[in-house]
């Protein structure tokens, strides 16, 4: 399942994030790939420990802490300093899955790839191409959000970036390990917290139906969760 949220970061995020990382150092994308990813890969990131990945990296942390709608999705145990990548001049990723343990490079932090999220930077129109496609049970979807806004696919899905033909495309990309491992779980979780507070806004947070869906949430989410 994709879920799109809208406005992670506001304009006036997005613009500090930019401003930061557009002033930075940027080397070749296969520092952070796998064997086989590095065959795909053609794009420019920032170093992990760079200055400004690790500040603008804060921004977006941040944004997500306070995104109710990720929490849910996402139910994060862990979730991967964020990293930054751009593409320019035909460059694309071609189909790949994303490596399953990943490590911080000089710490002990590891987490589980369970979501892989791609939080766009630049608006859709001041660059061509540059879709995230994700394979999926029905089909390829592709996506092309505007700046600010983030999708976050299941890391066990095949997926690519389109050539980007015309600006450049520039994005915030990270690794969620979830609380509720299984997808089929969370996503089930996902949709009772969605329905639950389309009940609680219309009956109200005391109404014994909203009580009562708000334990079953918690009795699920209690029985399938790791912390
Ligand atoms: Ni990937």
């Amino acid at each position: 399942m994709l879920i799109a949220i809208p406005d992670v970061l506001d304009a006036d995020a997005v613009s500090r994030v930019r401003t930061l990382i557009d002033a930075a150092e940027w080397i070749d994308g296969n520092a952070t790939s796998g064997t086989q990813s590095a065959l795909a890969k053609r794009n420019a990131q920032l170093p992990e420990d760079s200055a400004a990945a690790i500040e603008a990296g804060r921004i977006v942390l941040d944004a997500l802490g306070r995104s109710a709608l990720f929490v849910a999705a996402a139910l994060p145990l862990k979730v991967f300093p964020p990293l930054f990548n751009r593409y320019a001049g035909g460059q694309a990723f071609g189909t790949h899955v994303d490596t399953a343990v990943r490590v911080r490079r000089g710490s002990d932090f590891r987490i589980r790839a369970d979501l892989s999220a791609t939080l766009f930077l630049e608006d859709p129109e001041n660059y061509g191409g540059g879709e995230l496609i994700v394979e999926g049970t029905f089909g390829e979807q592709s996506v092309k959000l505007p700046a600010g806004h983030m999708i976050l696919y299941p890391a066990s899905s095949l997926h690519r970036v389109a050539p980007v033909t015309r600006g450049t495309r520039t994005a915030s990309f990270f690794w969620a390990q979830s609380m509720v491992r299984d997808h089929g779980a969370r996503h089930i979780l996902f949709d009772l917290d969605q329905g639950v507070q389309t009940v609680a806004a219309a009956q109200g947070q005391g109404d014994p139906a909203t009580v009562r869906l708000t334990g079953v949430y918690h009795n699920l989410l209690r029985r399938w969760a790791d912390v």
